[in-house]
């Protein structure tokens, strides 16, 4: 395989960038060409792809977003759109792609190769820790590390004014950023998708405080749980405990910014430079992921299909510290 092409699809997150720059500098190290895509899938569409080379990603190793830029592609889940991809990387005598992204990438890439038979390796790029075949996502940790940081903030005024936060954090279908923020913050308590909550359990984890003398409480809820977003929560326990002082606070996209942490920067560049060995291992439909600290393939359908479930461990982890 002499030419390959980069991209970044759907949600952005912090690593992205030092991933591209790993299939960038790999790919050079092993005299290969490699292109950008702009926009993910969108950019393959309309022909948005141009050469890159070392320079291209000097110092980006260090920032947020992705130079690349990203979307949610509507036009490649199209037959018609999937075909003007395959012709516009025919026209620039690509061999090989790696995508970066998360669940969605992948499933677009799984069809395209099917269709079309374009040698495919995935690097997980997603803030919600989410996908089947590597312990972490590039992304999650800083977007913890973030969480974590105004969790801490909203701590020391929570206490200041005896009051109850409801604190919602990204995750539509996965509590691990809710999980690891609450821990490491100290949570009374977290919502998460993956397990049922319900609004009588709240009141009594608050109640249990107050008798237990705690003036102040955080409950961190991810964005999907069942019982809805920190909003919906908070009024529905307002509803039950009129008298609490409740305030509710949603992190939103700040999650999904800044600098990346050392961490995702070292995960991204291993991912990066291990997807492009993969193809030139001829690996076609996999994602490059690490598991306990190694490099592992996992077939793209394995890693949309097969759950990851949170540690149970954890979730209980959480009542034992908030005791
Ligand atoms: O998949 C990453 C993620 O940040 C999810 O946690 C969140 O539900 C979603 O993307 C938000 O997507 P958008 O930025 O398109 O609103």
């Amino acid at each position: 395989m002499k030419r390959i092409a980069v991209l970044t699809s759907g949600g952005d997150s912090p690593g992205m960038n030092a991933c591209i720059r790993a299939v960038v500098r790999a790919a050079v190290y092993n005299n290969m060409e490699v292109y950008g895509v702009r926009r993910g899938y969108n950019g393959m569409i309309k022909g948005d792809i141009f050469p890159m080379d070392s320079f291209s990603v000097s110092n980006i190793v260090q920032k947020g977003g992705t130079i690349l830029k990203s979307a949610r592609s509507m036009e490649f889940m199209t037959y018609e759109g999937r075909k003007k991809g395959y012709e516009n990387l025919m026209n620039f005598g690509i061999e090989g792609l790696v995508a970066i992204g998360g669940n969605g990438t992948f499933t677009g890439a799984e069809i395209f190769f099917n269709e079309f038979g374009v040698p495919t390796v995935g690097a997980p790029g997603t803030i919600d820790n989410d996908l089947f075949g590597t312990d972490h996502t590039i992304g999650f940790d800083t977007a913890v590390n973030t969480a974590l940081d105004a969790i801490d903030k909203i701590r020391d005024t929570a206490d200041s004014h005896d009051r109850i936060f409801f604190i919602e954090v990204m995750g539509r279908d996965s509590g691990y950023i809710a999980i690891q923020s609450g821990l490491g913050g100290g949570a009374e308590m977290v919502m998460v998708p993956e397990t049922d909550t319900s609004i009588e359990e709240v009141i009594d984890t608050l109640k249990s405080g107050w008798n237990r003398s705690k003036t102040s409480s955080i409950i961190v809820v991810a964005e999907g749980d069942e019982e809805g977003g920190a909003m919906e929560v908070a009024e529905k326990v307002r509803a039950h405990l009129p008298y609490a002082d409740i305030k509710v606070t949603n992190l939103g996209h700040v999650q999904r910014g800044g600098a990346p942490t050392a961490f995702d920067r070292i995960l991204a560049s291993r991912l990066g430079a291990a997807a492009v060995k993969g193809l030139l291992e001829g690996r076609k439909n996999v994602m490059a992921g690490l598991i306990n600290n190694e490099v592992v393939y996992t077939p793209f359908k394995d890693t949309i299909t097969k759950s990851k479930p949170i540690h149970q461990d954890l979730i209980n982890l959480v009542d034992i510290l908030s005791v």
